[in-house]
């Protein structure tokens, strides 16, 4: 298994049997060596600096229904809000003060804060902040939106593409919404300029390794500059409300393949393997992640962003515990970069 996860660093593909291998060996020798040599190629492109990203949640309205999410349409449990424009540029400043080079606008699907809304924060965004750069994460639009957007100075896209197999995405959404659709938007962002993002729920219901291994082949043709990986976690008031978290372990080792996959791709240690373990952050580094996106939204509607249960927005995951997130981090080795970060091939 060495010889090969060697030949995934030099060539950067491995046949789709040995990634089922790899995928599913629990040899932890083998897997220790997975992380080490991932790390190595992050360490090498990076050095020991982690780019940091502050995370605005500009609304919790989504008009989608997805089974596993714990702001889709039908949770009536849910207290709405939409932030303002005010509150938005507020968030940015307070980031700036705090040394945020890069603000990611994420939201439901909300048609309220509708493209002309967000053209004119985004505008007013790029004047302030010309330094900085503009992510968004706000779902499916059509191709002129995104067009719009991009031209308004946003320059990154985060859109997971969930789970590649038609099949397998019809079992996590309802009807209206297709595997087939959200594939197209992620080839559009790519078209128009964004530095793109896709990525997956690792143990996501009904997932196999097969679909995994459908996943990594559609990352390998589109050639996104960002992955988002985190284990899938349930939300109470979901119809996956019994169905089981994903697996750390298998997180962190597509984590490492990806990284040996794409050297240079900018690789978050998501919240949500903070929010499954205190260490996982930590881990998530340790197996070849180079970012972090600590949540600078307003302190009071962070509990109702809530996507699943227990969702880390506190302590070293919010942007005002970057003190203590940078200790965190020297406990491994590494430090908080005030870089902008972008992509590099
Ligand atoms: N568990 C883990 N991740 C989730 N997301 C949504 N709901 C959950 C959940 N229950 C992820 C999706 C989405 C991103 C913003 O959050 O992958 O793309």
């Amino acid at each position: 298994m060495k010889t090969w996860i060697d030949s995934l660093r030099r060539e950067h593909h491995l046949p789709r049997e040995i990634y089922h291998q790899l995928l599913t060996c629990q040899d932890a020798d083998t897997i220790a060596y997975l992380h080490h040599q991932a790390r190595e190629v992050a360490l090498n492109q990076f050095g020991n600096k982690i780019y940091i990203r502050g995370l605005i949640e500009i609304s919790n309205c989504c008009r989608n229904d997805c089974y596993y999410c714990g702001i889709r349409k039908s949770n009536i449990n849910v207290t709405r809000y939409r932030l303002s424009k005010e509150q938005i540029l507020d968030c940015c400043r307070e980031g700036y003060e705090l040394g945020f080079k890069t603000f990611v606008m994420q939201g439901g699907e909300d048609r309220a804060q509708s493209v002309d809304w967000l053209v004119d924060v985004i505008s007013e965004i790029r004047r302030l902040y010309q330094d900085c750069a503009i992510t968004l994460s706000l779902g499916e639009m059509q191709r002129n939106d995104y067009e719009r957007l991009y031209q308004a100075g946003a320059n990154r896209y985060l859109l997971r593409h969930e789970t590649y197999d038609e099949e397998h995405y019809a079992k996590l959404h309802p009807g209206e919404m297709t595997a087939n659709y959200r594939q197209q938007c992620l080839r559009w962002l790519k078209e128009i300029g964004f530095q793109t993002g896709t990525g997956i729920m690792v143990g996501s219901p009904f997932q196999t390794i097969d679909n995994i291994l459908d996943d990594i082949q559609f990352i390998e043709e589109l050639q996104p500059q960002m992955i988002g990986l985190g284990p899938f976690i349930p939300h109470h008031d979901t119809p996956f409300a019994q169905h089981q978290a994903g697996s750390i372990e298998t997180t962190l080792k597509l984590l490492s393949i990806f990284r040996l996959m794409f050297p240079s791709i900018l690789l978050p240690s998501t919240t949500a393997l903070a929010s499954l373990g205190l260490d996982g952050r930590l881990r998530g580094i340790l197996a070849g992640a180079n970012v972090v996106m600590p949540n600078l939204s307003p302190k009071d509607t962070r509990k109702n962003y809530e996507l699943y249960n227990n969702k880390a927005s506190l302590g070293a995951e919010a942007a005002e515990g970057l003190k203590l997130l940078n200790q965190q981090l020297s406990t491994i080795g590494y430090e908080i970069s005030m870089e902008r970060g972008d992509y590099k091939k």
